[in-house]
């Protein structure tokens, strides 16, 4: 059996491979600018894990998970150094009056489960405990729609690499060994114009999807035109596919005349979601856009990285120091850290990266 030694060094991912469920609550939260507020958000962290777990045992068959991403500048005060080694902010594309946007947010929370009493539960209670310290800067509750149907009416999701290939897609390995078991998540919220989306015959829907509508059955090669939203976004390195791992959702106010995809897209480097991107709204080759982004546009864009649990459960309320910097910065699972000299008044460094019980406050 495992000592607690060693069950220590076991580092827990965040439950970015898991079910797609049939409901999902989005909460993009900005952290109020100033030092209480990160010690608030830096003891929250390690709380999480005991929230989530009271909430998923009210009931514990709707598989409730909840992943918390961060930004980038959020990452350099909350944590500081070392940070993830691809974490920086969403880039936003501009071309040919098509425009990926790219908004403020500092922490992501993707909440799932079968029912969504659960997400809200859980949304509520997370607001309850560090609401008075952020601002809300977009909130979207998802739904599973007909045979997992987008707003569109087409099957969302069919392609989305499964089991092994889920993790070999969006969890960091080797690469980044002090961030391993994480993942980078891009989201963004679509509004469709739904009246312009049912002006379009179907065989002409299925052009730019690259499916059938009815049956989603892929286009074959030759019917298929190059401006497919699945040919654009297929992107193969060396002779190999490099694949994100999505978990989309409809959303929508019909009182509203809003009809919605809320994108997420998880994958081990953001690389590969941005060349998806640059496929989409500049083209490939320029000028071949995703026909998509005519009926279509995303009105937020965001870029965080999801750290282990292991690594949101070591986080203190201590801003992180040089002595603890140094220690973080080693490729093993966070381990205890000496505690940090007390930060002058006048030191303007970031203070992040000590641990669970080694606040000198
Ligand atoms: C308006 C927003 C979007 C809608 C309605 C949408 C819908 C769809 C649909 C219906 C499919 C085909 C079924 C499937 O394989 O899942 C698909 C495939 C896919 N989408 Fe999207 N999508 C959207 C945005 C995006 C974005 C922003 C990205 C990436 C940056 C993306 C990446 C992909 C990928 C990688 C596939 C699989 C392609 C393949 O067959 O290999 N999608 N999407």
């Amino acid at each position: 059996m495992d000592t607690p030694s060693e069950l220590n060094e076991v580092v827990l991912p965040q439950p970015v491979v898991g079910p797609l469920t049939r409901s999902a609550i989005f909460l993009v939260l900005c952290i109020r600018q100033d030092e209480d507020a990160y010690t608030r958000i830096r003891a929250f962290c390690a709380d999480l894990s005991g929230l989530i777990r009271a909430v998923e045992f009210r009931n514990i068959e709707a598989g409730l998970t909840c992943i918390a991403g961060f930004g980038s500048d959020a990452w350099d005060r909350l944590f500081g150094s070392p940070r993830p080694a691809e974490l920086h902010p969403f880039k936003e594309i501009r071309s040919a009056g098509r425009h990926a946007v790219s908004t403020p947010g500092d922490i992501l929370f993707h909440i799932r489960a079968k029912t969504m009493d659960l997400c809200f539960e859980l949304a509520t209670q997370i607001m309850a405990s560090i609401g008075n310290v952020v601002s809300v800067a977009d909130e979207v509750h998802g739904f599973r729609y007909f045979d997992d149907r987008d707003v569109l009416g087409f099957v969302d999701g069919t392609e989305n690499p499964r089991g092994d290939s889920a993790r070999e897609a969006a969890i960091v390995g080797v690469e980044d060994p002090a961030f391993s078991g994480g993942s980078y998540v891009i989201v963004q919220k679509y509004l469709h114009d739904m009246a312009a989306w049912n002006a379009l015959p179907t065989e002409t829907q299925e052009n730019i999807i690259g499916r059938r509508k009815l049956s989603d059955v892929e286009l074959s090669d030759t019917d298929k035109p190059t401006y497919a939203h699945n040919a654009l976004t297929n992107i193969e390195e060396n002779g190999r596919q490099l694949q994100i791992l999505r978990d989309n959702m409809p959303f929508g106010r019909p009182g509203h005349g809003e009809f919605g995809t809320y994108f997420i897209g998880y994958c081990r480097t953001p690389r590969v979601t941005e060349t998806m991107l640059e496929n989409m709204f500049i083209g490939n080759p320029p000028g071949n856009y995703d026909r998509l982004l005519d009926v279509s546009h995303p009105a937020t864009g965001s870029l965080f990285f999801v750290p282990t649990a292991t690594f949101l459960d070591s986080v203190t309320t201590t801003r992180p120091g040089a002595s603890e910097r140094a220690e973080a910065s080693s490729s093993e699972p966070p381990s205890p850290a000496p505690p940090a000299a007390p930060a002058a008044a006048d030191d303007a460094s970031l203070r992040i990266g000590s641990l669970k019980g080694e606040s000198n406050e």
